[in-house]
């Protein structure tokens, strides 16, 4: 499909996303869900690719839901759209999503970032869930990840002051994984991403799917399911490749099989 408010940058074995629409900070309208949610499925689909990379600009990640569309929106309407729906498709992608995030990830960009699987943000990246400003509350999972990346006493606060976070304050936090500098933020994140994509890839598909299944389980039935993968990753020609090749001093050679 043409794409209006995305760019896509493949550079395999990684691929990045960029949202496209500075003039209104990359808000996010149901088009630009659409084109970002349909260019990683058709990316995870790629066998050529390994990582994912989902960005904006430097000034802006995502200033959150366009407004302007919400504005005079009835509860019907909202439910027929259901374009919150993009955020689940973006969950289900299995290859590792990293969002490299400069600027402002507010609103359902905040949202977006924590949907993907961690975060890399520059020193000017800002989280807020400022929809209570608005008279509402986060709609696309807000409530739910900020709670379970930093604590209910801290997403009480964000999301009931709308109040913004430093990238520091969120790496402290444990909402971002590195803080690196705005020049290179997205260079950081792409040195991240072929980090990951050169390792054997069935072994990063179940890792990533079993740490997500912490957010979504019980402690025995996550530790039951990360058995489960580790058992079935023996049967792999990567697994014994790995090990082979530590025993032997060699660099291993993934066949993701
Ligand atoms: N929707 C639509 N347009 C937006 C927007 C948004 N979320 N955020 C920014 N824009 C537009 C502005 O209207 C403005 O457009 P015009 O030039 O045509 O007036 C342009 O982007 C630049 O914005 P500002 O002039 O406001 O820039 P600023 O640097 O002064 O402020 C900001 C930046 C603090 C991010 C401010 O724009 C802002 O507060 N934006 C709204 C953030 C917000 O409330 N997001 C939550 C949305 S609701 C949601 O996301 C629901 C959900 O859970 C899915």
């Amino acid at each position: 499909m043409p794409y209006e408010f995305i760019l896509i940058q493949r550079e395999e074995p990684i691929a990045v996303v960029q949202i496209n629409r500075p003039k209104q900070l990359n808000a996010l309208n149901s088009r630009v869900m659409l084109e970002v949610t349909s260019a990683l499925e058709e990316l995870d689909a790629d066998a050529a690719i390994r990582c994912l990379i989902v960005t904006g600009n430097e000034r802006a990640f995502g200033a959150g839901a366009d407004i302007k569309d919400m504005a005079s929106a009835t509860p019907v309407e909202m439910l027929e759209k259901n374009w919150i729906a993009y955020w689940d498709r973006i969950k289900k992608v299995s290859k590792p999503v990293i969002a490299a995030v400069s600027g402002y990830a507010f609103g359902g960009g905040c949202e977006l970032a924590m949907t993907c699987d961690l975060i890399v943000a520059s020193e000017s990246a800002q989280f807020a869930q400022p929809e209570i400003n608005l008279g509402v509350i986060p709609g696309a999972g807000g409530t739910q990840r900020l709670t379970r990346a930093i604590g209910k006493s801290k997403a009480m606060e964000m999301v009931l002051t709308g109040r913004a976070m430093s990238a520091r304050e969120a790496e402290a936090r444990g909402l971002v994984a590195r803080v690196v500098p705005t020049e290179s933020y997205l260079d950081e994140a792409k040195n991240l991403a072929r980090e990951i994509a050169s390792k054997a890839p069935i072994a990063v598909r179940l890792a990533k799917e079993s740490v997500n299944k912490a957010f979504e389980s019980s402690l025995a039935d996550g530790l039951d399911y990360e058995r489960k993968l580790f058992y079935f990753l023996f049967g792999t020609d990567d697994a014994h490749e790995g090990m082979n090749a530590f025993v032997e001093k060699r660099k291993a050679e993934w066949k993701g099989k």
